[in-house]
């Protein structure tokens, strides 16, 4: 092997998660701690987004959802919201190229209504460009809210109720599942959050019932292909029970 040159761990793929969902937290600290406008890190968490994405594809990590923008963070500043913006848009740009080569099927989940005319477009083309690759699924929250999203799932149920296109008693978990902007993927099996901080912030509420959560001091534009490996082996460790015996 060449020197310097690392080899990934080898996983035992029936104690790997197959869903990591992850709370990128932390890039307004990381920039702080350097004297850096927010934005700086920012575009350092982005960087470090595309790192994971290519080792969760190498290792066999079947999908990874990252919390990118929430429905609150359309409260910060405006520079920063602009900021980000500008960021998402370039990153979309590249993001069949960036995020996993061309192996990775991209998504974004969310209400993208709030989001700029190109961006919405930009959404749209990198979900296209990618819908036949089926290596990695690399999902994007942004404008996403977990309670938003129950809302609007309840509010698609109620108006099958009331036309009878179902009936009451048939609404069950998978009715509720199948309206969630999640429909396509499993429940994450594991949550990371990075920046010492150890809450939801509204991340996947109804998805997240049995995931396993993970919180690290690493600030997000820190967190590399070894913190994930500490987090994966914590997941490793961990005896989910899902309420049985
Ligand atoms: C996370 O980093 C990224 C977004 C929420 C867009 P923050 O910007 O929340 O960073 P801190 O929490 O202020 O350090
Ligand atoms: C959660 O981080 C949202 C994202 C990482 C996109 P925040 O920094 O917005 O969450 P709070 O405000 O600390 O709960
Ligand atoms: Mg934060």
């Amino acid at each position: 092997m060449a020197f310097g040159l690392k080899k990934d761990i080898t996983w035992d793929k029936s104690r790997l998660p197959r869903h990591v969902a992850i709370i990128m937290d932390g890039n307004g600290r990381w920039a702080h701690r350097r004297a850096l406008p927010r934005i700086a890190g920012h575009r350092a968490g982005a960087e470090a987004l595309r790192k994971i994405c290519r080792y969760a594809g190498r290792i066999g990590i079947e999908y990874i959802t990252a919390y990118a923008f929430s429905t609150e963070n359309w409260k910060r500043a405006d520079d920063e919201v602009s900021g980000l913006m500008a960021l998402l848009l370039s990153y979309l740009q590249n993001a069949e190229k960036e995020l996993g080569g061309d192996e990775a099927r991209i998504r974004v989940i969310g209400d993208r209504s709030r989001f700029a005319d190109e961006l919405q477009r930009e959404m749209a083309r990198v979900e296209r460009v990618t819908a036949d690759n089926k290596k990695l699924n690399v999902t994007l929250a942004l404008g996403y809210g977990g309670r938003r999203e129950i809302i609007d799932a309840i509010k698609k149920i109620a108006a099958d109720a009331a036309s009878g296109r179902i009936s009451i008693d048939d609404i069950d978990e998978g009715t509720l599942d199948s309206c969630l902007y999640t429909n396509f993927m499993p429940d994450p099996d594991l949550v990371i959050r990075t920046s010492g901080e150890m809450r939801l912030s509204n991340f996947l509420l109804w998805q997240n019932a049995y995931s396993e959560l993970y919180f690290c001091d690493t600030l997000w534009p820190d967190f590399n292909e070894k913190a994930f490996d500490l987090a994966l082996r914590a997941y490793e460790n961990r005896n989910r029970r899902f309420g049985g015996r």
